[in-house]
């Protein structure tokens, strides 16, 4: 397998060799990954394959048992407490729910990070709101409560939450499972299309959905067992002939992958 064409000297995020068991069960198994600054990586793979666990490290929500994570030059297991807070606030996060707070508006809930990290005036909250909410096409639902809103809307509003306070790195761990055809379409174009508005920033996307990472990823790797086992741009998944992407791509129960 080939490794990954991107300088790991100026990427947002390393894996390097990383390793996690949770008990007797190995999750981890070698991971080596490097995700780019300024482009939209997608992770695939098999459902319990490691994906969000992986998202978790990158944010030093979870300890590799070996190797090494490196986020933006630093590595995590080396930093004290207070460095690692200050580090997860140039992460936002895309939650596969939405995860919004139902008791407060669609503004409050967009405003959340703001309040927790800038000190900023109110008329210069709601004008940082009102831009973000431009941005998903909710400008009308500032005033709405979560309950109000179809799941569609529910995971724009994640999103503008997310990105208000410019990110150097934006996850989203499966941001369209769950939604009609229609509305998955429309999320990837948001995807595509944030990324292309913060040209400077990370997009890193963990999804089994190949027809979304097909449209947003300028990079994929798909995991398998805790590792690595295809990388490339869209086009490489598309005309590889390795049993293992085409079984996955094409969602067929025969191949290497085995099905329980
Ligand atoms: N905190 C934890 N304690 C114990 N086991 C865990 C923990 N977190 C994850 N696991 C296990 O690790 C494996 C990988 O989980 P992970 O959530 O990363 O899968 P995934 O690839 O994101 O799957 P999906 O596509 O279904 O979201 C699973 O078998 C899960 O049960
Ligand atoms: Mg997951």
């Amino acid at each position: 397998m080939s490794t990954s064409p991107f300088d790991p000297q100026d990427a947002a995020i390393v894996f390097d060799g990383v390793t996690k068991a949770f008990g007797a069960h190995k999750v981890l198994q070698g991971l080596d990954l490097v995700v780019p600054k300024g482009k939209c990586t997608v992770i695939i793979g098999r459902s319990g394959t490691g994906k969000s666990v992986t998202l978790k490290h990158a944010m030093g929500l979870i300890q590799p048992d070996a190797g090494r994570v490196t986020v933006l030059g630093k590595e995590l297991g080396r930093l004290k407490r207070e460095e690692l807070q200050r580090l997860r606030l140039r992460f936002g996060m895309v939650f596969q729910n939405a995860a919004l707070f139902d008791s407060l508006s669609v503004y409050e809930n967009v405003a959340f990070p703001l309040r927790e990290h800038e000190k900023l005036t109110e008329a210069e909250t709601l004008s940082r709101v009102e831009a973000v909410l431009a941005q998903v096409g909710l400008s009308f639902a500032i005033q709405k409560m979560p309950s109000e809103l179809s799941g569609g809307m529910r995971k724009r509003v994640g999103l503008a939450r997310a990105i208000i306070h410019t990110p150097d790195i934006l996850l989203y761990d499966e941001p369209t499972t769950g939604l009609d055809p229609i509305l998955t379409a429309q999320i990837d174009e948001l995807i595509a299309a944030t990324q292309q508005n913060h040209p400077a920033m990370a997009s890193v996307v963990v999804s089994h959905d190949m027809k979304g990472a097909f449209m947003v990823a300028d990079y994929i790797y798909m995991l398998h067992q805790g590792k690595v086992v295809a990388q490339g741009p869209p086009e490489h998944f598309k005309t590889t002939d390795d049993p293992l992407v085409r079984q996955f791509v094409e969602g067929r129960l025969d191949g290497p992958i085995g099905v329980e």
